[in-house]
Formats: structure tokens, sequence, C-alpha cells
């Protein structure tokens, strides 16, 4: 009789990538996924710890399956990812909800299929959490789920600790793949079809300060060589690493994408310092003037935190003032999340939430006027998008243009996997609405 997966992920891209090597071990299991947790044996949790309510979530979702868990007594539930990696989290986690079966956590996850095993065998409850061994994770055999994007690890760990981030904590010390075995693994996936590459790791840009044979702006250009048609994108960029160099790199092959995320934290150099970001705005304003020096019609998208401890309203100010230089195509926002061990958990002057709620809200509207305004450029537009998928609800397929924005489109037959030219007729927020031509 056929066995059934299905694993919830929480957090980044890197954790959407770290699923699919989970459905790899799984599949390797004979098991097959399924899109119902309450037909699957067993059901894994991805989960991610970079602001309280990541956490909150997948505590509410492990909570809401203690009841089928009593129905299905067979059914194993683990939990892995960030979350369980924190200090002290999977004893708690174990108390809370004693149902779970296996809590395992990021430098392990290579050895869930072992705890599988030793789990059918014996009933007793797993808790294996393992501190990083510098360990470069090599061999995996993800079962990708994101045709036609591929997503390949460049690096993995932090070691930027900036002190409201919790990443350097849960996911250890920065390494590097070697440059062959990236560049091994992007040329199968470009012969398997497909079509968008993304290179990831937590600040792509010091790639080769940690173990690799060569800096991040010469494995970016080797890759891009790679015979083949297909898109290329790299993220995150960390802008203290942001070189005039990989700026030259990103106009010089037309597979890379001109996008580039690029994520400010902050406007003020005060916040900026006490964020351990190493930057000053002026110094970001440079970085930004290189990028489009080099890459005029680059899209630049960020991520902005607001509430940092102290963060005064001239604070304040000073990022909304560099949003408004910079003009960002889009900007993911957020309050500032206190994480238990880090820097920025013990600094005094945290600031009340009425005053964060107001100051995202203003931040959001200011964003979303750019947002809006970049969107409304592509109307008229003939833009070129890699059709992802087949959007049911709308009647209409999708895809993103390389500026990372994303298109909807009317088509007669199967166009997923496929670069389409769409005529723009509307913009609606971030998203772009057209017709083939
Ligand atoms: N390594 C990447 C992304 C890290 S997490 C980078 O450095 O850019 C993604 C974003 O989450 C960060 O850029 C930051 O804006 C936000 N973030 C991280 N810790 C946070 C916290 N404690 N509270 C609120 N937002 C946070
Ligand atoms: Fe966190 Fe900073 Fe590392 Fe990004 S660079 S993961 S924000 S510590
Ligand atoms: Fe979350 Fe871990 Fe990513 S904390 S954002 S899943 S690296």
């Amino acid at each position: 009789m056929d066995k059934f997966y299905h694993i919830v992920t929480y957090g980044c891209q890197m954790n959407v990538h770290e699923s699919e090597k989970i459905a790899g071990i799984l599949s390797e299991l004979g098991y097959k996924s399924c899109p119902c947790m309450e037909d699957a044996d067993i059901v894994v949790f991805n989960t991610c710890c970079i602001r309280e309510n990541a956490e909150n979530h997948a505590y509410g979702n492990i909570g809401m399956l203690k009841k089928l868990k009593a129905k299905k007594r067979d059914m194993i539930i683990a939990v892995g990812g960030c979350l369980t990696q924190q200090i002290k989290k999977a004893d708690d986690l174990h108390e809370k909800f004693p149902y779970v079966d296996i809590i395992f956590g990021t430098h392990n996850l290579n050895k869930l299929k072992d705890y599988i095993e030793e789990k059918r065998k014996r009933k007793k409850v797993l808790i294996e959490i393992e501190e990083c061994d510098g360990t470069v994770s090599e061999g995996d055999k993800p079962f990708r789920t994101s045709y036609p994007n591929a997503w390949v690890n460049i690096t993995y760990g932090c070691n930027n600790f900036c002190s409201y981030c919790i990443v350097p904590y849960v996911r250890g010390r920065e390494r590097s793949r070697k440059s062959e075995n990236i560049i091994k693994e992007v040329r199968s996936l470009v012969a398997e079809g497909y079509k968008e590459i993304t290179l990831l790791g937590q600040n792509v840009n010091s790639y080769g300060n940690y173990g690799a044979d060569i800096p991040f702006y010469e494995l970016l250009d080797k890759v891009a060589k790679i015979e083949g048609d297909f898109r290329l994108r790299f993220m995150t960029s960390h802008p203290k690493d942001f070189s005039e160099e990989l700026a030259k790199v990103i106009a010089s092959n037309r597979k890379i994408c001109h996008c580039v995320h690029l994520p400010v934290q902050s406007g003020s150099d005060s916040v900026l310092a006490a964020m351990n970001r190493r930057y000053t705005s002026s110094d970001y304003l440079k970085k930004v003037d290189i990028l489009r020096k080099y890459v005029p019609d680059c899209a630049i998208t960020t991520d902005i935190i607001v509430g940092f401890p102290g963060e005064t309203e001239l604070d304040f100010n000073d990022t909304l003032e560099l949003v408004k230089k910079v003009d960002f195509a889009s900007a993911f926002t957020f309050v500032y999340s206190r994480r238990d061990g880090t820097v920025a958990a013990k600094m005094e002057n945290q600031i009340p939430e009425e005053i964060c709620k107001r100051r995202i809200m203003e931040l959001v509207e200011l964003v979303n006027q750019q947002t809006r305004k970049h969107s409304a450029k592509f109307v008229g537009q003939t833009v070129n998008v890699l059709c992802e998928d087949y959007d049911g609800k709308r009647g209409m397929y999708q895809g993103r243009n390389e500026y990372g924005r994303m298109v909807y489109f009317k088509g007669e037959c199967d166009l997923t996997g496929q670069f389409v030219n769409v005529r723009v007729e509307e913009a609606n927020g971030i998203a772009l609405i057209g017709k083939t031509v």
C-alpha cells in the first residue's frame, strides 16, 4: 500500500529548498507526496524563528494535529528547522506537544532517514539536535517542486551577527560550497530543463571568504556562462560586501536578471550601527549608485525593520527619506521582533507596540506608492515572462519578468516552463496583467 508524506514549510527560500531536500529523503523511503495532512503517514514541519509570529504560526499548526494524531496513531509527526535549533526549544516543544515523534535541527536534516527508520522500530520520541560541525552539505538529492525554477545553495550559515537576528545562532558559521560542485549542479539542472536558477545564501556576496576557491562575482560569471536557455538570480546580498566587480558582471551577461535584493534594514546611521550592519546610509546609497551606473534598469528591492530598540522619530524619518531616495521596486517591511539570545534582545528602550504599528503603516504606505509607480511603468510594454504555473482561480497563467514582477496572462495551451512575450495592459499593485503577443 502507498505511504504518503506532507511537508509544511515556514520561512525563507533556504527553507523552501530544504523542504525539497526533505521531500527527496522521504521519496527514497518510498513515500509519495499528498496535498492533505489528513491523508499523510508522515507530516514534517520545517520551521522558522526569524520573528515571533513565524514561531507562533508553527506552534498553532502543530497544535492542530493533536486530534488527528489521536485518531491515526501510526502517523509520524516530525518537526525540524530553525525553531528547534534554538537553545532549549526542542525540549520546550516536546513538553508542549508530547505527540510529536521526531524533533531534529538544521544541522542533521540529512539524518532524517535514520530517524524515521529508528522511530518505526521503537516507539520512543526522538529528539536529535546537533551543533554545526562546519560540514558543507554535498550530494543531496532534492525532490524539486518548483519547476521551472531551481534553487541552488552556494553558502550555508551566516557570520554577520546583525544584532537583531537569530540566523547565525541557528544556522551556524558561514561556509561555502566549492565552485565546481555548484557549476556541476547548475549544468545538470539546465540540461534537465530548468529555466531559472537562483543561487542561495544568507549573504551571497561573501561567498569566497569562507572556504570557497573564487569570489562571488567570478562564480556568478562562470554560472552565467553555462550554455543553455535560462535566467540567473541570486539572493541575498549584504550591502557591505556588494562590489563594483559584481555590478559589472551583472551588466555583462543578459542571463543574469536585472533585479537585486539589497536589504537596507534602516536609513538611520545610529540604528544601522546598533544593528551591527557595518555600513552607513551613505555607504548604502553609494552601492546603489554603483549598481545603477552599470545596470541602469536594475530593480532594487529591500528589507526594512521598524521599531528596532532605541529607534527615534528622527531615525524613522531617516528610513523614510532613504526609501524615497532609492525608489525601491518593492520592499519587505517588518516590525522588529525580539529574539532571545541575540544582542538586541538585551538592549534597553524596546519600542512600544503602538509606535511600531504606526511606523510600519506609514512605511508600508510609502513603499506601496513606489511599488505601484514601478508597476505602472510596464503598462503598454512587452515583457518577457517565464511562465511558472496556471492560476486556476484567475483562469490565467502566471510568471515573472526579469525584474521579478508577477505577470498574469491568458494562454491557449500549457505554457509552463516557457519564456513568453506578454503585452502588459494593466498594473494592479505589485502584479501586471496582459496578453501574450
Ligand atoms: N540573510 C538575509 C535575510 C535574513 S532574514 C539578509 O541578511 O538580508 C530576512 C529579513 O528578516 C532580514 O533582512 C530582516 O529584515 C528581517 N529580520 C531578521 N531578524 C528580524 C527580527 N528580529 N525582527 C524583525 N525582522 C527581522
Ligand atoms: Fe541575519 Fe544579518 Fe546574517 Fe542576514 S546577514 S542572516 S540579517 S545576521
Ligand atoms: Fe527563518 Fe531560518 Fe530562514 S529563521 S528566515 S527559516 S534561515
